[in-house]
């Protein structure tokens, strides 16, 4: 029997062991359709062996798992051919042409694919004729994607699509993300990329150790876990930070005169600003920033920096 639903996938208290060992450890959440939802974790995290699950090719130990309403370990024949999925560390035929390869996994699906618009989708155009072994980190993915869209999925599975790409092999995979979301696909990501999360996911859930630590819009989860801004001022003469530090500020300086200050709210930056006029003090010039993701991830779990300020991005 096939349910109704609005979520395309519902997990609810998914446990995989390997021996004695819980990979993934009694996980519950869900994936509203047409969204993209990223599952951000370490190496081992157990975001591969939940994905796999869901797509229908490991077995899980105990929980439910239920894919557009059919339970994933009774409906394996159907499901299959309403997702696509990208392997990690995704390889295809070396000598085949990316049109080759496609026409091929469209045959393996019986279907008729419109080759022309995936091949634009993923941005191949001009490399229709090149063999999967001359493309580049980045085509090769992209052409990985295609291969996961040629049965024009409802929902499409990528592992660590961008792991070991150039920034801007990166950013061409995240535009081609990007336009999967436009055209309504359910897209469900694993990176260990925060930036990638921030930018894409409309729901992100942290997984450690086998456990959903934080889940929620990367705003939300700023919000609820790093709720404060921070403020840097640079070049600052010598009186600043003792400034800064008689106002009650928590303060970082380093080695090349610039200060870190956490604070609550941006009337406090107005009050530091004034107070180091009025003092006649000066600063060569200031950010203020809202903390990201990786800011929230590092806190949670566990591998979080100082105490008192969380590192910030290097200059
Ligand atoms: N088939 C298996 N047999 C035994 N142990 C496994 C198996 N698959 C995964 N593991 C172990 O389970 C844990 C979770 O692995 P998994 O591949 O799900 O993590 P991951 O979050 O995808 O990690 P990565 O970011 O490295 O891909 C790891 O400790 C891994 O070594
Ligand atoms: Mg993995």
């Amino acid at each position: 029997m096939t349910r109704e639903t609005e979520y395309a996938i519902e997990v609810d208290r998914l446990t995989k062991r390997y021996g004695d060992f819980p990979a993934v450890n009694d996980i519950s959440f869900s994936v509203s359709k047409g969204e993209v939802f990223a599952f951000l974790g370490p190496n081992g995290a157990g975001k591969t062996s939940t994905v796999e699950i869901i797509e229908t090719i490991r077995m899980p130990t105990s929980g439910k798992v239920t894919l557009l309403g059919m339970d994933v370990t009774k409906k394996k024949h159907e499901i299959v051919h309403r997702i696509g999925v990208l392997p990690q560390a995704f390889s295809s035929f070396d000598r085949i042409t990316v049109r080759e390869t496609l026409q091929y996994y469209s045959r393996l699906f019986s279907v008729k694919t419109d080759l022309d618009g995936l091949i634009e989708l993923v941005n191949l155009g001009d490399k229709t004729k090149e063999q999967y072994k001359n493309l580049s980190g980045g085509l090769k993915q992209r052409l990985g994607i295609a291969i996961a869209l040629v049965n024009d999925p409802e929902v499409v599975f990528l592992d660590e699509p961008t792991t070991g790409l150039d920034p801007l092999a990166r950013h061409e995979v995240w535009e081609v993300l990007l336009g999967l979301k436009k055209k309504g696909k359910t897209v469900f990501l694993t990176t260990h990329y925060m930036e990638e999360a921030e930018l894409l996911a409309d729901t992100v859930a942290i997984i450690s150790k086998g456990k959903i630590i934080a889940m929620g819009s990367p705003g939300e989860l700023i919000e609820d876990n790093a709720n404060y801004l921070a403020l840097t001022l640079r070049s600052v003469d010598e009186k600043v930070l003792e400034i800064v530090q008689k106002l009650g500020f928590g303060t970082v300086p380093d080695k090349h005169k610039n200060i870190r200050i956490r604070v609550e709210q941006t009337y406090d930056v107005q009050k530091i600003l004034q107070a180091i006029k009025d003092a006649g003090a000066r600063y060569r010039s200031l950010d203020v920033r809202r903390p990201n993701l990786e800011e929230v991830f590092l806190k949670l779990t566990g591998e979080a920096l100082r105490e008192e300020l969380p590192e910030m991005e290097a200059e």
